[in-house]
């Protein structure tokens, strides 16, 4: 079987350092807004999708939601404080679109909304931390959705675009990277196709997530035009997207299966990708969607033509992928268990597990991802914008075992050896950030999964605590010595 050997780390370093990486490489840590912030209600913020989601208590596992979450609304400075204590050197972000234009139409701007992040942003520079800023971390004004299908609707490019003029202009002169828009594809198919993400849109056979991800692809571009032509000569900073995308490795040698596994490929990230590089869709959509998929007008081509500064790259886990003959729902290959494969595998253990049960621990899966862009896109600017795996909260009894996130520490030395390696095989990586931060509100899982770097407990007034991980993090950018 082909997925032994190509599974092996040929080339991997054994033990990361800071040294590792080129002078002026990023490493950070990431959050977003409605999975920290709380405060709901606070500062004239407006309802969003997932604030209204949320409402209906059995969309989400433990039938939480992100009133309160992390209240990082309220905490921003010990937040930022303990990051700085630890030694990173840049805060991902989110900027709720409901706490700047609460209706979402651009026209009322909230000035608490944007006093709130330029107090975060001005704490976050006074610490020496830079702020990377997602415009939309899927927390879509709920009167868009409303009044007019959210995504689905065409108009929501230009209020799109209303909201990143008014973020460049009132944070651009201290914010110079920007992202406009996280995991289109989540937000397309989970939001719009299966429905377990808001606004739980469930026509999973049907055109809604083609739409919802051609207008976030249209806002997306918008973005870039404005930042372009009104801010870029002044403020000089960057814009992309970030992507989610799973290494996807063939199941077998077998031709079909060959060709499935680039077809996966195609489905995250071409989706994406080629029409900002290529001008159109992949191929492949088109073949298999037909009218589905939206066509580009000239004018779309044009506006989408290189409107990147660099691509973001979310990136968790991998996945053996065979070919199926009859595809059910919205993606077109099959996606085969890592652990199966792995008894398959005359019982050689290729892949440990975290606690979602997607996330398998691939470390040369990020590698080969990184190539993959590098190879395919012209090798663009890549900054990992999320890496992480979770723990199952249920499984936690005492603080001191939170604490001990030894796997966590191993999945961040694992991956992030990996990046350096796909640095030295010409990968133009540029930074890298840890998801999260804190542990936060879960999306659809709630609290019941932790992502954080650093221990939140939810019971005793959400203090926070550094796990291992944390630690082993700062000595790791500090340069110190691996004691471990
Ligand atoms: C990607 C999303 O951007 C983030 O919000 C989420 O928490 C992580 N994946 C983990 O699932």
């Amino acid at each position: 079987m082909a997925n032994a050997k190509n599974g092996s780390c040929d080339g991997a370093l054994k033990e990361v350092r800071r040294s590792d990486f080129p002078e002026g490489f990023v490493f950070g840590v990431a959050t977003s807004a409605y999975q920290v912030e709380g405060a709901r209600r606070e500062g004239g913020k407006g309802d969003s999708i997932w604030d209204v989601f949320c409402e209906k208590k059995e969309n989400i596992m433990d039938r939480s939601n992100g009133e309160i979450a992390v209240d990082q609304y309220h905490r921003y400075k010990e937040d930022v404080e303990l990051m700085a204590k630890l030694g990173f050197g840049a805060y991902r972000f989110s900027i709720s679109w409901p706490r700047i234009f609460p209706d979402g139409l651009g026209t009322k701007i909230s000035a608490e909304g944007v006093a709130y992040y330029n107090n975060l942003i001005d704490s976050l520079l006074e610490k020496g931390i830079q702020p990377y800023a997602t415009l939309y971390h899927w927390d879509l004004p709920y009167n868009l959705h409303n009044s007019m299908g959210g995504w689905l609707s065409e108009k929501i490019v230009e209020y799109f675009a209303l909201y990143a003029e008014a973020c460049f202009a009132n944070f651009g002169d201290r914010v110079k990277h920007w992202i406009t828009i996280n995991e289109p594809l989540q937000t397309a198919v989970n939001g719009y196709g299966v429905g377990i993400f808001a606004p739980g849109v469930r026509e999973d056979t049907s055109i809604e997530p083609y739409l919802a991800a051609h207008h976030q692809l249209l806002a997306h571009a918008a973005a870039y035009a404005v930042y372009k032509e009104k801010f870029k000569a002044t403020q000089g900073g960057d814009v992309g997207l970030v992507l989610d995308c799973e290494w996807a490795e063939a199941f077998s040698d077998k031709e079909e299966d060959k060709i499935a596994t680039e077809r996966r490929l195609d489905f995250q990230l071409g989706w994406y990708l080629d029409p900002i590089f290529y001008g159109d869709y992949p191929a492949v959509m088109r073949q298999r969607l037909g009218d589905k998929l939206p066509k580009l007008s000239e004018k779309d081509k044009e506006l989408l033509s290189n409107a990147i500064d660099f691509v973001g790259l979310n990136h968790y886990t991998s996945r053996f992928i065979s070919h199926v003959q009859k595809p059910r729902g919205i993606h077109f290959y099959q996606v085969q268990e890592m652990e199966r494969i792995a008894k398959w595998n005359n019982g050689e253990v290729i892949g440990d597990k975290a606690a979602s049960e997607w996330l398998y621990i691939v470390p040369w899966g990020i590698r080969r991802t990184l190539n993959y862009i590098a190879t395919r896109y012209r090798n663009p600017k890549i900054y990992v914008t999320e890496n992480g795996m979770d723990e199952e909260d249920s499984e936690i009894s005492t603080l001191s075992e939170a604490l001990n996130d030894i796997k966590r520490v191993g999945y961040f030395k694992g991956y992030i050896a990996a990046v350096a390696q796909a640095i030295r095989d010409g990968a133009d990586v540029r930074g890298y950030f840890a998801w999260s931060f804190l542990d936060n509100f879960e999306w659809a899982q709630g609290y019941t999964k932790r992502f954080g770097l650093v221990y939140v407990d939810y019971k005793n007034g959400l203090t926070r605590h550094p796990k291992a991980s944390a630690l082993w993090f700062s000595r790791f950018l500090k340069g110190e010595d691996d004691e471990d």
